[in-house]
């Protein structure tokens, strides 16, 4: 068994959301544990060249020039990372909303056609059925009711993309009021530090 944690925690020793994949990672068992971290290992971003490399070889089927291939490495690196894992965690605080640049990279890296989701039938497929997934995000607001609900994209989108690969278990937690003061901070981190080692222990018998 093997277990990614995929993190995006630049502030390190400062980082509540470091905290919360320190929990998972304590409670790992019987698995190999690889870890990227994204603020150090930077994913590419889809521009002119590797998008069209991209088109050319996973909707239309075509050979890469040597050049196309240099240029779609580090996704195809970071997509067979993925695929070689039975979990995986990915961890980073929540930044405008939603997720920042890096993270956003990672799932444009990792989404690609023919290796994490298809089209069969005319039909989207997810290609990770059997794997687990674990989000972990950290917020300076408060997002679990109205009228703030609808402004959380960070924890709800990851989701979204886990479950389009077609994760058979997807799970998420979002520790908010960060910034709310002390006393919220450390009572929600606490909660959500539980829910992190009771998921990780059930995942990893
Ligand atoms: C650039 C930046 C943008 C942020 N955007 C939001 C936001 O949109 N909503 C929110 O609730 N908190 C926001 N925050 C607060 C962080 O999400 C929160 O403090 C988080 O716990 C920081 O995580 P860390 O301790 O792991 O670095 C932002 C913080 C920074 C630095």
């Amino acid at each position: 068994m093997k277990t990614l944690l995929v993190k995006y925690t630049p502030r390190n020793e400062r980082s509540s959301t470091k905290k919360l994949l320190d929990a998972f990672r304590e409670n790992i068992k019987n698995s190999e544990i690889e870890e990227l971290d994204l603020s150090k290992d930077v994913p590419d971003m889809f521009l002119e060249g590797n998008l069209l490399a991209y088109i050319q070889r996973n909707y239309l089927g075509n050979n890469l020039t040597p050049e196309q291939k240099k240029q779609m490495s580090k996704m195809d690196r970071m997509t067979e990372q993925l695929k070689s894992a039975d979990v995986v965690v990915v961890a980073f605080p929540m930044n405008n909303f939603s997720m920042s640049a890096p993270v956003k990279a990672w799932f444009d890296s990792v989404m690609l056609k023919g290796q994490t989701w298809d089209v069969k039938n005319g039909n989207y497929v997810g290609l990770m059925n059997g794997r687990k997934a674990l989000v972990l995000v950290t917020s300076g607001g408060f997002y679990s009711k109205e009228p703030m609900a609808a402004w959380e994209h960070a924890l709800s989108l990851t989701k979204i993309e886990f479950q389009f690969m077609g994760y058979s278990d997807v799970q998420g937690i979002l520790a908010e009021g960060m910034n709310a003061g002390d006393d919220v901070k450390s009572a929600n981190l606490k909660k959500s530090i539980e829910q992190v080692q009771s998921i990780a222990q059930a995942w990893h018998k």
